[in-house]
């Protein structure tokens, strides 16, 4: 044989081969998920603003210049977690309000020109977690509209169906996931939407979890842990919890329970072939800064590590790695954040 025609045949051969090994790694893993995911990379919550319940501050005004501040700092996008169903009529046709509905466009409008990614959610819809019988046709009304609403716009925007579903809601979960879905899919075919675990999107509930067998759903979960540390002296939990003060965290044994609940995580979505986003981390103020930055920082990394995208908890609150008063970055948390 020729040399030319031998090394034509080689690399036919060559290419065959390859083309088969990527086909098969693309029939095992839905790459687009995998991408889109990556694309969410580093991000923070805009929490305490559309969370808030209805005409109430929780201290918080998200202006454009801060989406701005948000994307320059090094973050790729953001999570909006919004209160709708303080927005919402009670009775059928359970229309949101087009007033709150332009404060939404409006939002996601100026996130999209800073050029950063969005995951738009459904926060603290309470009355769904307490009664979840009485909620769940209103609760497919509300995603029909947002999805048909926000249909044309581009692939930046991921819808997350519910935040941390608890209380009675758990049993429910997995059924209105996929109604949610559903309502979602009618006008939105293909939108990456991110669905977590019942009770609070816990790591360790990822089990209880059930995914319908739709190709675009990345797998959100939670990370507050020990809450006894992140939550310390924060005014909306628990009086155990409230009171303790000066928590310190980082010893061998917490570094390995973090270290072994991400991993369960990590080992989950790997064996059921899905992306992760951990939506939520943070410390809250009154704890010890330098402890703060410890978790953090280690949260980030393993997170990473393990190829999930992440949003910190949160802006401009509490946990804030903005501060909106002084108008800068807390630093330190913000290097943190960023690490490279
Ligand atoms: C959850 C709550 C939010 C709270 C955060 C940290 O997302 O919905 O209101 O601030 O966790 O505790």
């Amino acid at each position: 044989m020729h040399t030319t025609s031998f090394r034509n045949c080689l690399t036919f051969a060559l290419l065959t081969c390859c083309t088969a090994t990527l086909q098969s790694v693309q029939a095992a893993r839905p790459s687009d998920i995998f991408a889109a995911n990556q694309a969410l990379g580093r991000g923070t919550n805009l929490g305490n603003y559309l969370e808030a319940p209805r005409d109430a501050s929780w201290g918080i005004t998200i202006e454009d210049k801060h989406l701005a501040a948000i994307k320059a700092a090094g973050f790729d996008s953001v999570r909006i977690p919004c209160r709708w169903s303080d927005y919402t009529s009670k009775n059928t046709p359970y229309q949101i309000e087009p007033k709150f509905l332009r404060r939404v466009d409006h939002l996601l409008a100026t996130a999209h020109r800073a050029k950063l990614n969005v995951v738009l959610n459904i926060h603290h819809y309470e009355e769904l977690n307490n009664n979840p019988r009485a909620h769940k046709d209103r609760f497919v009304a509300i995603w029909k509209q947002i999805a048909h609403r926000y249909r044309d716009h581009g692939k930046w925007l991921y819808f997350e169906i519910c935040n941390e579903p608890q209380q009675d809601f758990n049993e429910y979960w997995n059924e209105y996931l996929v109604a949610g879905l559903s309502a979602i899919r009618a006008s939105n075919p293909t939108r990456p939407c991110i669905v977590g675990p019942p009770h609070w999107n816990g790591i360790w509930a990822l089990k209880k979890l059930r995914l319908p067998a739709d190709e675009n759903l990345i797998v959100t979960v939670h990370m507050y842990n020990p809450h006894e540390f992140t939550h310390q002296g924060a005014s909306w939990v628990e009086d155990r919890i409230r009171r303790i003060a000066n928590r310190e965290w980082g010893s061998a044994e917490e570094l390995e329970s973090l270290h072994a609940e991400m991993a369960q995580a990590a080992t989950w979505a790997r064996e059921q072939n899905r992306p992760l986003y951990l939506g939520e981390f943070g410390a809250y103020q009154a704890a010890p800064m330098s402890s703060r930055l410890r978790w953090t920082r280690e949260i980030v990394r393993t997170a990473e590590k393990h190829g999930m995208s992440w949003a910190y908890w949160e802006f401009g609150a509490g946990f804030g790695a903005f501060d909106l008063d002084q108008d800068r970055w807390r630093k330190p948390i913000l290097d943190t954040l960023i690490q490279n």
